[in-house]
C-alpha cells in the first residue's frame, strides 16, 4: 500500500500508513509515533503531535493556521468527516471576516487555541470540535455531535449531541488494563 512520505516529518515512529493524498501544509509541524493510519483527504494546517496507535479516518479537516496545534495521545481517533477547529473567526461582528483585501483594522478578531486528545479519547463520525477543547482521558464523542470552544469533558465519560451533553461512564479499569498489556508487551 503506498503512503505519504513521513522523511520531512519533525518526529515519525514506524508502522505508518498515511494516505498519499493528505493535504500537510507544513511537514516539519508533525511529530507522530508508532502505529498511526491516516486514510484519505486528509487535510491539516496546523501543529499536530500524535502519540500511538491512532486512527484517522477518511476526510478529516485540522485547522487553525500554523499558530494552532492539535495534540492525539495514545489509542485515540478521529472517525471519518471529523473536523477539528483550533482556530477561527469570531463572527460576533468585531470585523468581517479575514477574507484577502480586508484591510487589518475592519477584520474579526481571531482566536486560536490548542485542542487536545488525552489517552483513549474517541471521536465518532462527522464531529465538530473547536478551539481550546480538551477530551480528557477515555472520553467519547458520538457521532456528529458539536463540542463548543474550551470546553473540557470528564475523564472516561461517553458525551453525544449538540451541545454535547454526558450520557454514561466507560469501564476505565479495563481500558487501562489493555492499554497497560500493550506497553509492556509491545513497542
Ligand atoms: C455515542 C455512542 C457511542 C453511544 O452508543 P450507545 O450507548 O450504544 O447508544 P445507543 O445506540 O444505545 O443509543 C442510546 C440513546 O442515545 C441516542 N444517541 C446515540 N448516539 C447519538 C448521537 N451520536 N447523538 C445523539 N443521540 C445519540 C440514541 O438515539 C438513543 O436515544 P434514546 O435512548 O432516546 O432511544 C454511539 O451512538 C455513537 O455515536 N458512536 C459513534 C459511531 C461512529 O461514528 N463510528 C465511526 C466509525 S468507527
Amino acid at each position: 500500500m503506498k503512503t505519504y512520505d513521513t522523511s520531512l516529518f519533525r518526529r515519525a515512529g514506524f508502522d505508518i500508513t498515511i494516505s498519499p493524498d493528505a493535504f500537510i501544509r507544513d511537514t516539519k509541524a508533525i511529530s507522530i509515533g508508532n502505529h498511526i493510519r491516516i486514510d484519505g483527504q486528509f487535510h491539516i494546517t496546523t501543529e499536530a503531535e500524535l502519540g500511538n496507535y491512532i486512527h484517522i479516518g477518511p476526510g478529516v479537516i485540522v485547522i487553525g493556521s500554523s499558530k494552532g496545534k492539535l495534540t492525539m495521545g495514545d489509542h485515540t481517533n478521529i472517525a471519518l468527516g471529523g473536523r477539528i477547529i483550533c482556530g477561527s473567526d469570531g463572527y460576533m461582528g468585531d470585523g468581517l471576516i479575514n477574507a484577502p483585501g480586508v484591510p487589518e483594522e475592519m477584520r474579526d478578531t481571531v482566536t486560536v487555541r490548542p485542542v487536545i486528545f488525552e489517552l483513549c479519547a474517541n471521536v465518532g463520525a462527522n464531529v465538530v470540535i473547536s478551539q481550546g477543547v480538551t477530551l480528557s482521558e477515555g472520553t467519547v464523542i458520538g457521532a456528529c455531535s458539536f463540542v463548543p470552544q474550551d470546553f473540557v469533558t470528564e475523564p472516561w465519560t461517553v458525551y453525544m449531541g449538540t451541545p454535547i451533553r454526558a450520557v454514561k461512564k466507560r469501564p476505565k479499569d479495563k481500558m487501562l488494563r489493555f492499554v497497560q498489556i500493550l506497553r509492556e508487551t509491545r513497542i
